[in-house]
């Protein structure tokens, strides 16, 4: 069974870019072999983070990293059975702290701040169809 998770996370204190590369490489090269698609953004703060692939692996790997010192307060936003990925080529996206990209942010959220935790998991979605179409993956 095909599904998509999206989870908010807080970074723990402020991490250097090297630190937010380093995420994105291991996550890369391990969810490529898994067939783990999905992208992260770093925004306010905040991870927001869209995991797709078969339930099972999905489930798994999202436990694991809640296992990663680097963030805290997780909490899963969405949890849904999908006919077709979003992120089909793309092991695991981006990592966008850019202007340009926080309007597009902004554009699905209440807050005049970034705030996943308060967003409805239906704006999550159109957040992440909106990611695909306008925002390229910054490759680590
Ligand atoms: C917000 C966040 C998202 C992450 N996403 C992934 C991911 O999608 N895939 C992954 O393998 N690791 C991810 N990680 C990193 C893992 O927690 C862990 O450091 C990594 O998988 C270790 O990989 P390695 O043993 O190959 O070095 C993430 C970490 C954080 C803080």
């Amino acid at each position: 069974m095909l599904i998509r998770l999206i989870y908010a996370s807080r970074s723990a204190g402020m991490l250097s870019p090297v630190e937010v590369k380093d995420i994105v490489r291991s996550s890369q090269r391990n969810n490529g072999p898994l067939g783990v698609t999905g992208a992260l953004i770093l925004s306010n703060g905040i991870f927001l983070q869209c995991l797709e692939g078969d339930h099972r692996v999905v489930n798994a790997l999202y436990h694991r990293i809640l296992l990663d010192p680097r963030h805290r307060e997780p909490a899963i936003l969405s949890y849904k059975e999908i006919d077709q990925r979003l992120y089909g080529a793309w092991a695991m996206g981006l990592v966008s702290t850019t202007e340009a990209h926080r309007a597009i942010f902004l554009k699905y959220g209440a807050q005049a701040e970034f705030d996943p935790y308060e967003m409805r998991p239906a704006a999550l979605e159109l957040l992440f169809t909106d990611m695909v179409e306008h925002a390229r993956p910054i490759t680590a």
